[in-house]
């Protein structure tokens, strides 16, 4: 009895005084927005009928600017995250750029790298002596993982009709256009438009690809990303849809997952221009390769390696930080980027007590967790490359990957071996290693939320994915009544 009146006495201090903090910080806000709002129309380009007139982008893109903003927008800039917010009244989508709103991104003029290039020479200067290798390697999921983008290598459309992505806010659209030889991504946001151009590339495509574009020597994301299945633009993963969100900055972490080498300046996301070396190369499971070369290419008669790793003389737990570098989720870094050299400890650079193994926010790449909790792992010297020829793309072939796991386990050892017959060599895949969903990947669209499978590396036998896949390549006759 005491207890519940005590807590009626609070609520009705509490609330009250809640509502108010959180009316006054709103009006605080929103007063705030306004100054800045006028601070920024005086350095604005001077602009009369800005809602009627047709503005040409391309024109003003020459002059270093951007549609000017109409007067009834508002606009602040966010100093703490470092972006210019720009809203609409009574709208509850809005805009982020890292630029001043009715300006555009601009090219840095500072290119000196800052540290020295510690020997990364990218994969073509191993193609001259493994030509094999680099002929293979190329197909890759890790070659292809970043490049420049152009219209050959984006695999998202341009044409009319397919290269618009609407949101649930029908005053916000999005297009993907090409003047010349480079992309966009033009927004409108209530009759106001800018573009951002589209210059660097990250994802195979075999899911997806995400956009890059510098601000200075910044790195940011753009706000649409393009999705392989069902082939389609959609928000980049954790992106709300109806906003135009064009400030998530690339911190080092995400550039040194998907490329070989970048001069990292300092956080968040300043990088030398000029300095990435795209695709992951050869050098990130073998060390900087600089010193190899030029010992090889002075020493043509010498067959002994010099100045490079083969992973397969080091233990196994080195062997699978190579892979776990990139694989083993993400957790606060402990030394610079870019500092980890085959042979090393994951737990040396980064610390693993607080890694988000199952959830990274970008997407899971836990497969070096997941898989150490199968018996397969436990119980074996299993590492990654007894399943995954790093050299090789051969990704879809499920018969291969059912042979790796036969050079372990006696097909008929399963307990479907009979049940299932000789077809069982073909696919051990999908009921011991399923697809699975993450929530953490997630795409925002204006139909409803997306949720690409990703295979789940905990090798396990699964009831649910013994019975779907017993369903697909078996379908039960139709039920008669
Ligand atoms: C000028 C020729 C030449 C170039 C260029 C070259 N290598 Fe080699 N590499 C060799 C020779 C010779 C060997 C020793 C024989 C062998 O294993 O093929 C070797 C061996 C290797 C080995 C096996 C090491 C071992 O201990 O078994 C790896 C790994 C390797 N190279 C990686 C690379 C990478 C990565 C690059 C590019 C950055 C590269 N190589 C460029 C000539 C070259
Ligand atoms: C520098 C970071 C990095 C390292 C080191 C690395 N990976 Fe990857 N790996 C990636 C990224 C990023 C992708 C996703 C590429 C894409 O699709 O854009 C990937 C994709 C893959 C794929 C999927 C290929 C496909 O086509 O489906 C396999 C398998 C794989 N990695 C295995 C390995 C193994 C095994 C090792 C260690 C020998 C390793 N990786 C080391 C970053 C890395
Ligand atoms: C810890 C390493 C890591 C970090 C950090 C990381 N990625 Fe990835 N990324 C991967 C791996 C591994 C895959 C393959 C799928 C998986 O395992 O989740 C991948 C897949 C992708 C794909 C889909 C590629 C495809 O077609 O399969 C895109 C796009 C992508 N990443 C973009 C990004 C961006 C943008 C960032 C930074 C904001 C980022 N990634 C941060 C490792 C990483
Ligand atoms: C994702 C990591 C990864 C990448 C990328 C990679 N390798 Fe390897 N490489 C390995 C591993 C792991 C081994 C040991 C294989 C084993 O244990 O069977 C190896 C072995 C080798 C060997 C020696 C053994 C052999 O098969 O001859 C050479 C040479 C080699 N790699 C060259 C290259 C070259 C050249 C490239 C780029 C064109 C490259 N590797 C890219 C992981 C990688
Ligand atoms: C390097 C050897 C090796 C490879 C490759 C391998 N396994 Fe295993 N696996 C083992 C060992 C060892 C055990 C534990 C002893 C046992 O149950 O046979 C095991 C256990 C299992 C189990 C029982 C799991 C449990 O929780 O009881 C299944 C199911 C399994 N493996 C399936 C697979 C499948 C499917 C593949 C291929 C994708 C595979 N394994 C690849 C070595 C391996
Ligand atoms: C249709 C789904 C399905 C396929 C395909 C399949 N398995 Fe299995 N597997 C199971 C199920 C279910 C069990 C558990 C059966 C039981 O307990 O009676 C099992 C059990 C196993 C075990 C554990 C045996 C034990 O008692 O510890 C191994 C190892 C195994 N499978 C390996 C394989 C390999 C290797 C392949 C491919 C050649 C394969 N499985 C194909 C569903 C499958
Ligand atoms: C027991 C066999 C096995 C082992 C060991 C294994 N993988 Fe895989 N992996 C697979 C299979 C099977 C696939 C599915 C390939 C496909 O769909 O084409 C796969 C897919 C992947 C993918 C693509 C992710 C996706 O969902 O599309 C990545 C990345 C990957 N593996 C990384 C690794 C790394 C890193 C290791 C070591 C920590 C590893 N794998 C160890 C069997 C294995």
């Amino acid at each position: 009895m005491q207890r519940k009146w005590f807590i009626v006495i609070l609520g009705i201090i509490l609330i009250p005084t809640c509502v108010w903090l959180l009316y006054d910080n709103g009006e605080n806000q929103h007063a705030q927005q306004l100054i800045k709002r006028e601070k920024q129309l005086e350095i604005a380009e001077p602009s009369q009928s800005t809602q009627t007139r047709e503005f040409d982008l391309a024109a003003l893109a020459d002059r270093g600017l951007g549609q000017p903003l109409p007067t009834e927008f508002l606009s602040s800039w966010v100093a703490e995250d470092e972006y210019w917010f720009v809203g609409y009244p009574r709208a509850d989508v809005g805009v982020e750029i890292p630029f001043p709103p009715g300006k555009i991104a601009k090219a840095s003029t500072n290119t000196e790298p800052v540290n020295e290039n510690p020997g990364f020479v990218g994969p073509q200067s191993c193609r001259e002596c493994h030509r094999e290798k680099f002929e293979s390697f190329i197909h890759t999921a890790h070659f292809q993982t970043s490049r420049l983008a152009s219209p050959e290598t984006v695999h998202g459309a341009f044409t009319e009709g397919r290269n618009e992505m609407t949101t649930r806010e029908e005053n916000v659209t999005f297009e993907m256009v090409q003047r010349n030889d480079q992309l966009y991504q033009r927004v409108d946001f209530y009759g106001w438009r800018f573009e951002v151009p589209m210059q660097i590339v990250f994802g195979s495509a075999k899911m997806g690809e995400s956009y890059l574009y510098w601000h200075g020597d910044q790195l940011y994301q753009h706000n649409v990303t393009y999705l392989t299945d069902p082939d389609r633009w959609v928000n980049s993963p954790g992106y709300v849809d109806g906003d135009a969100a064009y400030a998530r900055p690339i911190p080092a972490r995400c550039v040194e997952c998907h490329t070989t080498y970048a001069d990292f300046r300092e956080e968040r996301n300043h990088y030398t221009p000029g300095s990435l070396i795209l695709g992951i190369s050869c050098e990130r499971c073998h060390g900087p390769g600089r010193e190899h070369v030029a010992y090889h290419q002075t020493h043509p008669d010498s067959r002994e390696a010099k100045a490079i790793t083969n992973p397969r003389q080091l233990t196994r737990q080195q062997q699978l930080d190579i892979c776990g570098q990139c694989h083993s989720g993400t957790a606060p870094r402990k030394t610079t980027p870019f500092a980890f050299r085959p042979g090393d400890r994951v737990t040396d650079h980064f610390d693993m007590s607080k890694a988000h193994l199952d959830d990274n926010r970008v997407h899971t790449s836990n497969q070096l967790n997941r898989l150490s909790q199968s018996k397969c792992f436990q119980e074996s010297e299993m590492t990654c490359a007894d399943c995954h020829n790093p050299h090789q793309s051969e990704r879809g072939n499920m018969r291969l990957f059912s042979q790796r796991c036969i050079q372990c386990h006696d097909a008929q050892a399963c307990g479907m071996a009979e049940q299932i017959g000789e077809r069982i060599v073909e696919n051990c895949i999908d009921c011991h290693m399923p697809l699975r969903n993450t929530k953490k990947l997630r795409f925002e669209t204006a139909a409803g939320k997306l949720f690409p499978p990703l295979r789940d590396h905990h090798v396990r036998v699964d009831e649910l994915a013994t019975e779907a896949y017993l369903k697909s390549i078996d379908p039960a006759p139709a039920v008669r009544k």
